[in-house]
């Protein structure tokens, strides 16, 4: 390891390390368009230019201007022992100025209108390093909007031309669909004819834009940046154990965005993980507890609820459950142990785990981890059968279970995946089994089921996830529970209390755990009319600290890999109270 100084600053560098890779590992800013670490290095922006010494041996070593003086891109010149940089020269600054003129030339300056603002580093650059005025008096060229594909729209005329989004396609995704058309001020991003932007990553180059010009029709217009909180999730929807952040206010998600893990996803995520948490607010969600009453399907408190699936389970016959892998480690523990306080010789059965083809792999640049979509459509399906293999005798697979199904007199079936997972096997196999069903989404086994319990999705809870390579990993709850839905981990809590002779007691609205989406100038997320009866809060700290009372658990005790703490994205503009 050596140092350079780059702008008055000594910061240690790797053998092989461009100097902006240093500054930017070392927060110290140097303005950048093109380059991206995920990607190649074209350096054609020019914004990074900095004027570089070095010692020069052949002179003693003496620290001599590089190229006689002439500015550098630092995004493709190496680090090397001794350098020193600077982007606070005359000649740097001259430069940035002049960068930002030329971009800004026929840009339309719609940052009102624009969803980028607030991320956007044109805004950004413009207000550090621009000159706060235009000089250009001529017609600007316009660009057309253009759909790129059925996930992606581009606005030419915002476009810098950088070539992220052209290089994602050549050398991650490997499709080929970008191109730059024309030349001069004519040049514009274009998909080739009949070709659209369409490939599993494809989302990924709305990340990669610097400005507003590649945008996500999903999110387009929906909601101003300033407003968005950030919670560090994992995957819900795969085995990949992909780290995202899930963005929201008000106690609604707006949109997933990658979150950068060299050890885990690198830089990107798959638009079916991106575009997935849909189910979270969709009109199929089980609002309400329900039972079953003279045949007929009725709305029921908490309480009442409850009591009917305990009296199911404690009827004649054993108990079958088959616990999803759709659920936190956590949530799979508290419901083994509801059920085996209920009935302790239930049998338990991990879940469906669907499986859509095989793993695709894309390669990343250098010698950074490839990424990979994974097959598997679970995110936890490893946690949930450790943790059924060390509490109980893990009874089987979901195939077990419907063949053993017929022999259950009460069957609980916990669900949560995102579309309709009922096949005609399973409510063939459950036809004759009184049911207890904790699901997310409505599905024809409501009509089936003795008792229906609705549950909260990934984005209403915490907990931990175990991805196919056996790395577990914790995510926070983004939202409060939507409707009158609670966490699996809930549920199994309640029950306990209650099958113990214990009551629920009611919790007032204000209830920390529920506030999660405050900021000053904003509305809370917590829904007023969450006042649910529950039993002991579900604690994920407390349920691991039970777990680690377990050998073979004793992992989930100080060594799970946490996120980052929540972030809240400060607006930097003063809320006015109107
Ligand atoms: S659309 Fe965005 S990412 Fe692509 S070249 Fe233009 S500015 Fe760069
Ligand atoms: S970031 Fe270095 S030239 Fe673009």
């Amino acid at each position: 390891m050596g140092t350079i100084t780059i702008n008055g600053l000594v910061c240690e560098f790797e053998a092989g390390e461009k100097i902006l890779d240093v500054a930017n590992r070392s927060s110290v800013e140097i303005p950048q368009y093109c380059y991206h670490k995920g990607l190649s290095v074209p350096a054609q922006c020019r914004i990074c230019l900095a004027q570089i010494s070095a010692p020069n041996p052949r002179n003693d070593g003496k620290l001599e201007l590089m190229m006689g003086g002439k500015l550098l891109p630092t995004c493709s010149t190496d680090a090397a022992e001794g350098m020193v940089v600077t982007t606070e020269s005359d000649s740097a600054v001259a430069n940035q100025k002049a960068v930002m003129e030329f971009l800004l030339i026929n840009h339309p300056l719609d940052c009102p209108v624009c969803d980028q603002a607030g991320e956007c580093t044109l805004q950004d650059f413009s207000f550090a390093y621009g000159r706060g005025h235009s000089r250009f008096t001529d017609q600007k060229v316009k660009q057309p909007k253009k759909d790129l594909g059925p996930n992606v729209y581009l606005y030419s005329d915002r476009c810098i031309l950088c070539t992220r989004c052209v290089r994602f396609a050549d050398e991650v995704a490997g499709t080929t669909e970008l191109m730059i058309d024309g030349r001069g001020n004519q040049a514009q991003i274009d998909v080739f004819p009949g070709v659209p932007l369409d490939n599993p990553l494809a989302s990924n180059v709305i990340d990669l834009c610097p400005v507003g010009a590649l945008l996500d029709k999903d999110f387009l217009f929906s909601q101003r940046v300033w407003f968005l909180k950030r919670t560090a999730g994992v995957d819900p929807l795969t085995s990949s154990g992909d780290n995202i952040w899930v963005e929201h206010n008000q106690g609604l998600v707006y949109r997933l965005k990658p979150r950068e893990n060299m050890g885990m996803n690198t830089w990107w995520m798959t638009d079916e993980v991106r575009y997935g948490w849909k189910f979270v607010h969709s009109e199929d969600r089980l609002v309400g507890p329900m039972r079953r009453e003279h045949g007929m399907m009725v709305e029921a408190s908490w309480s009442r609820a409850y009591k009917q699936a305990i009296e199911m389970m404690n009827a004649e016959g054993t108990v079958g459950v088959v616990v999803s892998p759709m659920l936190t480690s956590e949530e799979a523990f508290a419901l083994v142990t509801a059920v085996r306080s209920i009935d302790g010789s239930a049998k338990f059965y991990v879940g469906a785990v669907p499986v859509d083809g095989e793993d695709r792999v894309f390669s990343n640049a250098g010698d950074a981890k490839d990424f990979v979509l994974r097959a598997e459509k679970a995110p936890n399906a490893r946690g949930v059968r450790r943790v059924l293999e060390s509490m109980v005798a893990l009874d089987g697979e979901f195939g077990s279970f419907l063949r053993d199904a017929g022999g259950f007199g009460c069957v609980v079936l916990t669900g949560n995946y995102p579309s309709n997972w009922v096949t005609d096997q399973l409510a063939k196999a459950v036809a004759e089994c009184e049911i207890v069903l904790i699901d997310t989404l409505d599905s024809s086994l409501v009509e089936m089921a003795g008792v229906v319990l609705p549950s909260s999705t990934f984005a209403e809870k915490s907990g931990s996830f175990e991805n196919c390579d056996g790395v577990v990993q914790h995510f926070g709850q983004a939202i409060p529970g939507q409707h009158a839905s609670k966490s699996e981990g809930q549920i199994a809590m309640d029950l306990v209390e209650l099958g113990s002779g214990g009551e629920l007691t009611r919790r007032p609205p204000a209830f920390g755990a529920q506030i999660v989406d405050a900021q000053p100038g904003q509305v809370s997320g917590a829904s007023e009319s969450v006042n649910l009866e529950r039993g002991e809060l579900f604690d994920v700290d407390a349920v691991r600290v039970e777990m680690g009372r377990i050998e073979s658990l004793s992992g989930y005790v100080g060594s799970i890999v946490c996120a980052p703490e929540d972030q809240l994205v400060e607006s930097d503009m003063e809320m006015v109270t109107l």
